[in-house]
């Protein structure tokens, strides 16, 4: 295992093991709201505290790019960290949120984590080497249509601006598969669409730290990542399509009418 990843693995177990011990003590949690319907705890912090201790001691001088504590340091090697993705899932006690890291090298993301601590679902991928669930690997579904497919997806909460585009899309989707899924976890979404438990997602209005490990688990499982245009943008734009070649293909044909040139 190259040992970018064997530390991006051990960051997230020790990250989840923060979260977990948590977990009996909700009623204490600071609960603070950073913008509408946005919100951090305490364990957000301490989570990614824990992961950004875990990096500096092995690699000092990377730079880390972290959800809530912003930028630090200046190097070809970047850390991109989302400590609890699904807070408002884990403020519910809804169990579905993980940790996500990606290490990008020179604007590539070449290592990627996400792990659901409450199921011990560890999620791995490094450029070049496929993608794996804990000990295994993990392919994309092989489902030819989008009729009969399960179809995760993000509601953009946060950006009223952008909802009535995104609903017409949502309705375009709904016309064609078998159910739409809203976990609410946007890095648990693409590994369950790289592990094959959902056949496409589509979400607008992400941050890198949502994405960044996830994109690379789906390219490593076999399928394709792109914005709602079929660009590469979505590590910027925080929009993202993915699927397999040919799911990804027709959900684009789908919601490109209604979100193309939709930005947050
Ligand atoms: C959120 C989750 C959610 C997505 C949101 C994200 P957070 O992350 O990934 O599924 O719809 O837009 O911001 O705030 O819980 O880390
Ligand atoms: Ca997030
Ligand atoms: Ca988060």
């Amino acid at each position: 295992m190259h040992p970018l990843l064997n530390i991006a693995i051990r960051a997230a177990r020790n990250a989840g093991n923060v979260i977990l011990r948590s977990l009996p003590h909700i009623e204490h949690w600071n609960i603070e709201e950073k913008g509408k319907n946005d919100y951090v705890t305490e364990v957000d912090r301490l989570a990614e505290q824990e992961i950004i201790n875990t990096i500096k001691k092995a690699y000092p001088d990377h730079a880390i790019l972290a959800e809530e504590s912003g930028e630090q340091g200046d190097s070809d090697t970047v850390w991109i960290i989302d400590p609890l993705d699904g807070t408002a899932n884990f403020l519910h006690g809804f169990p579905q949120y993980a940790v996500s890291i990606a290490v990008m090298v020179r604007g590539k993301i070449e290592h990627g984590v996400v792990y659901d601590p409450r199921r011990d679902e560890l999620f791995s991928a490094s450029r070049g080497q496929g993608a794996k669930l804990n000990d295994h690997r993990i392919r994309v579904t092989s489902r030819r249509q989008l009729d009969g497919a399960l179809v995760a997806t993000g509601f953009p909460f946060r950006f009223p601006a952008i909802q009535d585009a995104y609903f017409k899309s949502f309705h375009a989707v709904f016309d064609k598969v078998s159910d739409i899924r809203r976990p609410g976890s946007a890095s648990l979404d693409l590994a369950y669409v790289a592990a094959g438990r959902v056949d496409a997602y589509w979400e607008l209005a992400l941050s890198s730290w949502d994405v960044a490990a996830g994109m690379l688990l789906v390219e490593e499982a076999g399928g394709i990542v792109s914005d709602c245009e079929g660009n590469d943008s979505s590590l910027e734009t925080g929009n993202i399509l993915v699927g397999n070649v040919h799911l990804h293909k027709e959900l684009q044909a789908t919601i490109e009418p209604y979100l193309a040139g939709v930005t947050k």
